[in-house]
């Protein structure tokens, strides 16, 4: 068993363990499925269990972001008062990582640690990600941007409302669309919910290869929530496998 591997099983909570001789890894990668319109019309098992559309409201977004540059944008992110959260964070967290990554992970806000240092993921949670990276060959920074649905704290952690959500997500689309990752990968449901516009449990959004605006959306759980809950880690490895997978 090479380091990488034990390091994930550690992680996991799975080793040490025993494992029968000749008995394959299974890689399979996920159904793809079309997201947004089409999706209601696919009669497939994984579309079909998801609940009923709950829109999400559209506040006012943030506008004029659609063309901008890197230093633009940033500059335009680190000067935003466009919704409440600002009024109480210490500043906006922007993002992190290769700018032409190939990967893409969004997460759903900065905690106070986040808040604190101006980077996503900084803190325990991240500490988590940064081993679930590692277990799939990645690293931050490396062929990897780690951005946020919100950029700011929204207070105590509660989960950004859906009004700041609509007014903070053109920063990520047009962070996005800069970056053109070949993955996307949301980390919990806020941030896969976000995304898709759509309401839906992140159960039943698992497992499948969504499509956003033409980019492979793969989810998986938040690390903050396989810190509270590990025996979830399995799962979340599950999906990280399938996203290597596809990447290959
Ligand atoms: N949780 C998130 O969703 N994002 C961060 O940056 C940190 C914790």
């Amino acid at each position: 068993m090479n380091v990488r591997d034990e390091h994930v099983l550690r992680e996991l909570s799975l080793y040490p363990l025993w494992v029968r001789r000749g008995v394959p890894v299974q890689e399979e990668a996920f159904p793809v499925v079309q997201e947004a319109t089409e999706a209601a019309q696919i009669e497939s098992p994984v579309v079909a269990k998801a609940p009923a559309v709950v829109e999400i409201p559209v506040a006012e977004p943030v506008s004029g972001v659609a063309a901008l540059d890197w230093p633009d944008l940033k500059e335009k992110v680190r000067a935003c008062e466009a919704c409440k959260l600002r009024a109480g964070c210490t500043q906006t967290v922007f993002g992190v990582g290769d700018e032409q990554a190939d990967w893409l992970f969004v997460g759903e806000g900065p905690g106070a640690d986040e808040d604190a240092q101006g980077e996503p993921f900084v803190g325990q949670a991240g500490k988590l990600l940064d081993n679930m990276l590692f277990s799939i060959g990645l690293k931050r920074g490396d062929n990897v941007y780690i951005a946020n649905i919100v950029k700011c704290r929204p207070p105590n952690n509660r989960n950004p409302e859906a009004d700041e959500i609509a007014t903070c997500l053109p920063y990520l689309q047009r962070q996005i669309a800069l970056i053109k990752p070949k993955l996307i990968i949301a980390l919990g449901k806020v941030a896969a919910t976000s995304l898709l516009g759509r309401e839906a449990t992140l159960g039943s959004l698992r497992e499948t290869v969504h499509d956003y605006h033409g980019t492979p959306l793969i989810i998986t759980y938040h690390p903050a929530y396989l810190l509270r809950s590990p025996s979830e880690k399995a799962k979340a490895w599950v999906d990280l496998k399938a996203a290597v997978a596809l990447m290959r």
